[in-house]
Parts: C-alpha cells; sequence; structure tokens
C-alpha cells in the first residue's frame, strides 16, 4: 500500500531529537526553531516527560471514558491552577480540529443559533465545523460548505457589532495570535469591545489558543494580554508535547450534560501524563520567564539583520516579514544551515515557534546563519 500523499515534505528524515535539536539518518544535527507546527512547548525527548510516559506505559496506558480516570482531574486542577482558569471547566480530545469542533458545537448548543463570525485569514483547522470557519476556499469541500459563516476583517469592530445586532450569532471565534495566517492578531482594545458586544448579543466568545496557548505567547494564553474572559478556549499542540491531544476549557457558566460531547481516545491516560509532565516542566523551569528573556534578546537581535520588514507576534510565536518571500530562504536555513522554521500564508514571512527552553546561544546561532544567507 501506499500513502496518500497530501503532504508537501522536504528530504529530510528526522531519527533522534533532544532539546531544541533534531538528528537525520546521516547523524547531522539540525536547530528546530518550529517544532513540528508549535508543537514541541518543553523540547524534545524531555528526561521528565519520558519517565512519567515510560511509567504510566508499564501501568495502564489506555481505557476509554467509562471508567474512571483520577489523571482528568489532575490534569484539569494543574492547567487551572497555572492558567489562572480556574473557573473553566475541562473537555478532553485529540487535537485542535476537534477541540474546535467542539467548541463550535457546544455554543451552538447553548445559544440554539447556528451562525458563526469567524476573520479573514483564520485557521481553525480541517474536521467541518472547524474548517468552515477557516479563511481558506481551497481545504474546504461542498459537504464543509453548509456551515453559515461570516468572515471579517481583523479590528474592524463597527462590523462585528453590525453583525452580531442581527441576532443570529452563536458564536464569535478568533485566534489568540493567528498562526497559519501570518502572525497578525487583534488589538486589545478590538479584544475587549468583541467581548463585550458578545455578552451583550448572548453570543459565545471562543478563543482559539491551540497555537498562542501554553505560554507561547508569554501569558498562559495569548488572550491574557488583553485581560478578558472567553466564554471557552481551545487549546492542542503544546499541551501534551506531541503526545495527541486536544482541550476545550469551557467557562462554569454552561453545564455539561451526559451524552453532549463525546470522544474515545480523548483524555486517555498516556496522553493525561503527558500533559501533566508538560505543566510540571513549564512550572519547575519558569518557561514562561525564559519565553519573555528570550523574546527581548530575539528583538535586539533581530534588528541587526538587513532586510527584515516588521517583526510580529508575541513571546515565542514570532514571524518574521521581510521585503521578499522566504520560499528560498526556508530551503536554504534547512538544507545548508540545518535549522528548522515555517512559513505562513504571508509568503514573506518567516514563523519560528521554538520550544518554550530555547537558549540565547540558539538563538545567536539562528541570527548569524540568517545574516549569513540574507547578506549573499
Ligand atoms: C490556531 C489553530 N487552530 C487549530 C489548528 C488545528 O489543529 P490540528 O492540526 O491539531 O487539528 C491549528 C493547527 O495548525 C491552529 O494553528
Amino acid at each position: 500500500m501506499n500513502l496518500f500523499n497530501v503532504y508537501p515534505l522536504y528530504s529530510v528524515t528526522p531519527v533522534k531529537a533532544e532539546g531544541a535539536y533534531i538528528w537525520d539518518e546521516n547523524n547531522t544535527k539540525y536547530l528546530d526553531l518550529y517544532g513540528g507546527h508549535g508543537v514541541i512547548s518543553i523540547g524534545h525527548t524531555h528526561p521528565h516527560y519520558i519517565n512519567a510516559l515510560t511509567d504510566q506505559l508499564n501501568k495502564i496506558g489506555f481505557y476509554s471514558n467509562s471508567i474512571q480516570n483520577p489523571l482528568q482531574q489532575e490534569l484539569a486542577q494543574k492547567l487551572g491552577d497555572l492558567s489562572g482558569c480556574e473557573k473553566y471547566n475541562l473537555f478532553l480530545c485529540n487535537s485542535g480540529a476537534e477541540a474546535n469542533e467542539n467548541a463550535l458545537k457546544l455554543a451552538s448548543f447553548v445559544t440554539n443559533k447556528s451562525r458563526i463570525i469567524s476573520f479573514n485569514n483564520a485557521f481553525h483547522g480541517r474536521t467541518s465545523a472547524a474548517v468552515a470557519v477557516t479563511d481558506n476556499k481551497k481545504i474546504s469541500a461542498p459537504i464543509n460548505l453548509q456551515h453559515q459563516v461570516t468572515f471579517l476583517p481583523l479590528n474592524d469592530i463597527g462590523l462585528v457589532i453590525h453583525e452580531l445586532g442581527k441576532g443570529d450569532v452563536a458564536a464569535v471565534i478568533i485566534e489568540g495570535i493567528q498562526g497559519v495566517g501570518g502572525l497578525d492578531e487583534g488589538t486589545a482594545k478590538f479584544f475587549k469591545k468583541v467581548r463585550k458586544v458578545c455578552k451583550k448579543k448572548k453570543a459565545l466568545l471562543i478563543l482559539d489558543e491551540i497555537q498562542s496557548g501554553y505560554g507561547r505567547s508569554g501569558k498562559f494564553f495569548a488572550f491574557q494580554h488583553h485581560k478578558i474572559k472567553p466564554d471557552i478556549i481551545t487549546t492542542a499542540k503544546g499541551m501534551a508535547n506531541g503526545f495527541p491531544m486536544g482541550g476545550v476549557l469551557i467557562s462554569n457558566k454552561y453545564k455539561a450534560k451526559t451524552g453532549m460531547l463525546g470522544t474515545t481516545f480523548g483524555g486517555n491516560h498516556m496522553a493525561c501524563v503527558a500533559a501533566i509532565s508538560v505543566l510540571d516542566i513549564i512550572e519547575k523551569e519558569n518557561l514562561m520567564d525564559n519565553v519573555n528573556d528570550i523574546n527581548n534578546y530575539f528583538l535586539k537581535e533581530i534588528s541587526t539583520v538587513p532586510k527584515v520588514k516588521k517583526v510580529k507576534g508575541k513571546g515565542l510565536m514570532l514571524g518574521i516579514e521581510f521585503d521578499f518571500e522566504v520560499k528560498e530562504l526556508r530551503e536554504k536555513l534547512i538544507l545548508d544551515k540545518h535549522i528548522f522554521t515555517g512559513g505562513s500564508n504571508n509568503k514573506k514571512l518567516l514563523r519560528i515557534l521554538p520550544p518554550l527552553n530555547i537558549t540565547k546561544e540558539q538563538i545567536h546561532d539562528f541570527i548569524i546563519a540568517l545574516k549569513e544567507i540574507v547578506s549573499q
């Protein structure tokens, strides 16, 4: 059997990894500033993470949501404490798209409405409702186009007020910081006003923190920079450092009913242990402080690189915009300098999503490599 070939692939075959480094089958070492789309939060093969997972696998790896699993409550408690979102309840699933799918479904259950407001250039995943609120027609099939979705420009509060005024909106969904779109974000004033209008018009505010969450922006969730409280928060990616896991944090205003949401794999023993150990490491190693330190260092260093037009994003969710398209630059970084970076819908933007424990030395190595290529 052959693979159903849907991905454009680099010719690199990683076989082992440690911290912010990856080695291929020829033992070539790469600096990983992308973490497989922002998944690697605590670095590759962290010893605490490995020990916790190995230990759990030797006890029980999986059982479905039909038995007691105290690890789920332990995870919810730790996540509430560390994120400051104690007043939310947690539903566990397996991916970012699944988290958003459940968030949108819940908003529709709660409001008994179905129209969703999303934003230009948004990316929320590939399942049916998640892809319908994603602003990319190329990845929607006719079956996905049956949802009622209105896309608006970011930061145009007048249009948000106008659409919510129609009274048929179940939810507004917005990324804390746009990832795939290219690191654009709402202003604090915009987020605050959207929060207020949603409340007034009884629509739920869903914050997609799948990429911008888990400490990456320098606060636990990116929306916390704007001092607002969403009705629903979705997470995945960095949550379990590569073990598939997603989460929906639901304001305790909304009550659960048996059977309302569900999944076979979500919240299994291995996933919970992976997620708990990520939180332990973020806390014990003060990774959010490191994110802010490295961000300061990065901003100073990047200002010395020629041809950089703009730096976007927060913390370690960063976009470097050049005055040229970056496809060739990314290829040179990976093939000549052995550094992984990411792209986005904005073809002139290099996206970096390094592990939260990246060091100044590693960022310095990247800056040197970048300067060499850009100056050629
Ligand atoms: C903001 C955002 N939401 C949702 C998703 C979908 O997550 P997944 O690929 O785990 O389904 C992504 C993935 O890139 C994302 O960046």
